[in-house]
């Protein structure tokens, strides 16, 4: 990069290119996986394949989402996607499992890439709201940003479950993934109102946000998830994601005046700077 850097041809044909494909590329289509000599490209080629890998590791929202996203397209060519984690989890706690219940949950998927996952083959919700800042299925996926979701001011409006996979981590400034997450607990019905007196929370980040951030670590999550009323059900880390089922206690268990800041928790070069901040709710 510094050589492109140092180049403005060079340097204008990886920014035209790079601008190109974070504005054009689809978030659900794989990568080509054609092979080539790089010892045969001009460095123009070459200026040009890197500012298309570039754009479309910022399109899929920094490095440690593309990594893990990468993985995530092995295990759903396997048959498995982070929803199907999440429905094994509510069969193994009970919830939600009675075919012939008069009152069917309702869910909210924040960054929806399809319609087509195990949150709407199991059949246990009665409507699933999806939405994406990119709908790549309109009228299935709402486009819309979650931060400009109007707050619920009726029943209807609320959720049994959200489903928050692989979007915190996309989201670029730390003091927005922690609005994020308090925003969330305002779109969970009350425990008393949800659908067996219980309302859930699926997280889903990728591993080294919990395993080599410099900021961040499993405690830290857990501490802020406590913060904001949620009680740890279900924990499970894989080969490059990390996985939360979280229980919402209600309102009543939210800590607003609860903020922490950026500080390092551990040490070393070779460490991420992925970091949530929480800010006291004014
Ligand atoms: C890496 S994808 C993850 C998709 C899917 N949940 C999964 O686990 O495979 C992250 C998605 O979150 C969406 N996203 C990021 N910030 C968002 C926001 N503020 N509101 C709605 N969607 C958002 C992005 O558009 C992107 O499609």
């Amino acid at each position: 990069m510094s050589i492109i850097g140092r180049n403005s041809t060079l340097f204008n044909a990886y920014q035209k290119e790079k601008q190109k494909v974070t504005a054009n590329f689809k978030l659900n289509e794989m990568t080509s996986q054609t092979q080539i000599s790089i010892e045969k490209l001009s460095s123009y080629d070459l200026a040009v394949m890197i500012g298309t890998i570039d754009g479309e590791i910022a399109k899929r929202g920094g490095l440690e989402v593309y990594q893990a996203a990468s993985i995530k397209g092995q295990d759903q060519k396997r048959g498995g996607d982070s929803s199907k984690r999440m429905v094994d989890w509510l069969k193994e706690i009970g919830i939600w499992q009675t075919k012939d219940m008069k009152i069917k949950p309702v869910a909210l998927e924040i960054g929806s890439l399809s319609s087509r996952n195990y949150i709407t083959s199991c059949k246990i919700f009665e409507r699933i709201t999806r939405i994406d800042l990119n709908s790549q299925e309109p009228g299935l996926i709402i486009q819309q940003d979650f931060f400009e979701r109007p707050l619920p001011t009726k029943l209807v409006e609320r959720f049994d479950l959200i489903s928050c996979s692989l979007v915190v981590n996309f989201v670029s400034k730390p003091e927005q993934r922690g609005r994020m997450l308090r925003r969330i607990t305002k779109f969970l019905k009350e425990p008393d109102d949800a659908v067996g007196g219980r309302c859930l929370f699926f997280f889903v980040i990728p591993l080294p946000c919990v395993k080599n951030s410099r900021y961040c670590d499993k405690q830290r999550i857990d501490e802020i998830m406590k913060s904001l009323g949620f009680e740890c059900r279900k924990y499970h880390e894989s080969h490059k994601l990390a996985y939360w089922l979280l229980e919402w206690k209600g309102s009543n268990s939210v800590d607003n005046e609860y903020a922490i800041g950026k500080r390092e928790l551990h040490g070393g070069s070779k460490r991420n700077n992925f970091c949530i901040i929480m800010e006291a709710e004014s």
